[in-house]
């Protein structure tokens, strides 16, 4: 079943992000920043999130909307809780999450200034339960949920990034007709005209 998300269902939200990218910047600081995340996400009325669902377990989740903004306020209200998370794995020697905040670090400050999605819609995120995936449920999301959205009549394009090195990730959009649209420090963007 897909049905519209609510803050009822952070918690459970949360627990599919932190499971199925764990080497995202937000799971490495904590599940505390994943909800901060989603509840900046719910509060611009614009951005629209949808759920799958077995027997009421959440399966995996997208979201649309504005990311930037949801960004800007992290790094603004939780910036300590990021800079002690980065300390902590640094004394640990964790060098794959290391590299994680450099990268997220120097993408944030690299664009910026970057016009690119500001009058077009984003699909933020989209996660699937790890050992649900390759079962079909990422695409019955996205077909699924653009059928239920209005913003298909609002923008003329969606936009994604992913990074250039996750090609099964880039696999999955362009069978979900999104075509690629520019390559920016070890992202990929691709576009869906609706
Ligand atoms: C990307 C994701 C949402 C796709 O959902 P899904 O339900 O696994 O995808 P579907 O079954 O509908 O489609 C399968 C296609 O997606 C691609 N794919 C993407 N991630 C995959 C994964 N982890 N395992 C298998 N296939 C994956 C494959 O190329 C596959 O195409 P193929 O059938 O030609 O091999 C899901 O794999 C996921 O949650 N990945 C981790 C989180 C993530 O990286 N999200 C995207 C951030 S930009």
């Amino acid at each position: 079943m897909i049905e519209v998300i609510t803050k009822n269902d952070l918690d459970n939200i949360a627990e599919c992000w932190a499971d199925s990218l764990p080497f995202n910047i937000h799971t490495i600081v904590g599940k505390k920043i994943i909800k901060a995340y989603l509840n900046y996400f719910f509060e611009n009325e614009f951005n629209i999130g949808y759920k799958i669902t077995t027997n009421a377990q959440i399966d995996g989740f997208v979201l649309y909307g504005n990311e930037k903004i949801i960004n800007q306020k992290i790094m603004k209200k939780h910036f300590f809780e990021i800079l002690i998370s980065f300390f902590r794995n640094l004394f640990l020697f964790n060098f794959k999450k290391i590299f994680q905040y450099f990268d997220v670090f120097l993408f944030l400050i690299f664009t910026k200034n970057y016009e690119y999605l500001k009058k077009d819609i984003e699909l933020i995120s989209i996660c699937v339960l790890k050992n649900k995936q390759n079962k079909g449920l990422g695409t019955k999301l996205i077909q699924n949920s653009f059928a239920k959205s209005n913003f298909v009549s609002k923008y003329k394009k969606i936009y994604v990034q992913t990074l250039l090195s996750t090609p099964n990730n880039i696999n999955f959009y362009k069978k979900n007709g999104f075509r690629q649209e520019k390559i920016i420090y070890g992202r990929i963007y691709l576009s869906k005209t609706l």
